[in-house]
């Protein structure tokens, strides 16, 4: 596992000096890794529809209390389960159940992970497949001049076509495939640490380009003047999941990156600092993308096409639309890979360790595998479109397979799997240890910080969850 994820994490995880376990070679290394994972399509695609779709303001205001309250605790006790562990997810979670002579059913939480990332990465392909074809559409002049209308039209035909679809789903998972077989080199490290803050900058444009139009302030107002009227509980269990899926929490991800941090680091500054680029990115995507659905009369709910039926009608009119635009996509699809690889990851650390299968074949058979599971995302978009498995409970009436693949993962598996590990930290593991781990330097901050991974954050997952069910 130290080889594989060192190699998937590139130069940044070097070692140690002491023959021991590679670690970051600084907490920078680590922030750009750990934000590679968590900023990708959940923050420029997910969450402007799944805002849209649940009405603005109250909405983001549930989702911002997610990640302060239980997102943040759980990716410190993730990451800090990682560097106590000091291994993969399931050997980290074997070690620290077996020091506190705990069940060793607790490293089903790295299973579950697994087969959560499997899932979520089989539709996420399909999403990043749209990006690339977008990229396509830019450069080759297709906004220019266009109205909303033909812009919409545009995204209607790559979803109504199959084959398209799946031309760029297996584009996307073969560039993910040959990254995570290979590793990822210290100079493709290097070129995406210059690429995120250039993703940074041009959502800064497009915001500013948003605030060129008269709907700017209706865009502003939308995402930050919460009208709890419109507010569903469902819309709550929608924040709730994607305070994990954003921030890339729940499935182990962040404990195995955690598994490279050195010890004299502070892992709740740390998780601070991944949480507020991460919201970030999120907010401006949103500031960026209101405004033109307003301007051009759109529907905000407009669903999973959001993005791709408003800003190209900005890059089509806007002065160096062509560069800014093909730049975008690009980028986006940059994004897009590198949370890819933290998500394939586990399933190719997996097959090397259970299986004793190499690397470059556990990357082909098990990418191959996601790429195949893709194809009932794909599917679900035209052919299927009407197919709705689990119709039959009212909860799921109309959901598609790719609604289901992403309500299961996101408002399911996630959480579960957050809410384990904050009971793990909070009651499980011996206190010393945390302690010894967080160094808050003070005792009222670490009993804070207790208190809440105790109670808060497992009692905020488990009403949402009960209160839906019921
Ligand atoms: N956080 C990524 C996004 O917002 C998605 C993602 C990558 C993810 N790795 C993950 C989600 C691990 C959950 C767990 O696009």
């Amino acid at each position: 596992m130290t080889e594989l994820t060192q190699a998937a994490t590139g130069s940044a995880a070097q070692a140690d000096g002491k023959g021991g376990h590679p670690l970051w070679s600084s907490r920078l290394a680590f922030i750009l890794a750990a934000s590679g994972s968590a900023v990708g399509l959940g923050n420029i695609w997910k969450f402007p529809y799944i805002t849209g779709e649940n009405g603005g303001g109250a909405f983001v205001l549930v989702y911002l209390l997610c990640i302060a309250l239980i997102g943040i605790p759980i990716m410190v006790a993730e990451v800090m389960i990682g560097r106590r562990g000091g291994a993969s997810p399931i050997n980290s979670m074997r070690k620290l159940a077996s020091r506190d002579n705990l069940s060793r059913r607790w490293i089903w939480i790295g299973g579950m992970g697994m087969v959560a990332s499997f899932l979520i990465l089989s539709f996420y392909s399909v999403i990043g497949g749209w990006a690339l074809s977008y990229v396509g559409n830019s450069a080759g002049g297709l906004f220019v001049g266009s109205s909303s209308d033909e812009i919409g039209a545009l995204f209607g035909n790559l979803l109504s076509d199959p084959y398209t679809l799946l031309l760029w789903h297996s584009v996307f998972m073969v560039l993910v495939i040959m990254i995570v077989a290979r590793g990822v080199s210290s100079g493709m490290e290097k070129a995406i640490n210059i690429l995120m803050p250039v993703l940074f900058v041009l959502l800064l444009v497009m915001v500013g380009y948003a605030m060129s139009t008269d709907s700017f302030g209706a865009g502003f107002e939308f995402l930050f003047s919460p009208d709890f009227s419109k507010l569903t509980t469902e819309g709550v269990l929608t924040a709730l999941g994607h305070a994990f899926f954003t921030l890339s929490l729940g499935m182990g991800v962040m404990m195995a990156y955690g598994s490279y941090l050195p010890k004299n680091v502070s892992i709740v500054k740390t998780a601070v600092t991944v949480s507020v680029v991460d919201t970030a990115v999120a907010l401006l995507a949103g500031l960026a993308i209101f405004p033109l659905v307003f301007a051009n009369g759109m529907e905000a709910g407009a669903g999973p096409g959001l993005i791709f039926q408003t800003l190209p009608i900005a890059f089509g009119q806007m002065s160096g639309g062509v560069v800014f635009g093909t730049l975008f996509f690009v980028l986006l699809v940059v994004a897009a890979v590198t949370s890819a690889i933290s998500l394939l990851e586990p399933v190719v650390e997996w097959f090397e360790e259970q299986k004793g299968i190499s690397r470059l074949t556990g990357a082909f058979i098990g990418g191959g595998s996601i790429w195949a599971l893709g194809i009932l995302t794909i599917l679900s978009l035209n052919v299927w479109s009407d197919f709705a498995p689990l119709g039959m409970f009212e909860r799921f009436e109309g959901k598609t397979i790719f609604d289901l693949l992403d309500y299961v993962t996101a408002n399911l598996m996630m959480p579960l799997g957050g809410l384990f590990i904050a009971l793990f930290v909070g009651w499980f593991m011996s206190k010393p240890s945390a302690e010894n781990e967080l160094s808050f330097g003070s005792v009222f901050a670490f009993n804070c910080f207790m208190f809440i991974l105790r109670y808060i954050t497992p009692a905020a997952v488990l009403v949402v969850f009960v209160y839906n069910l019921l």
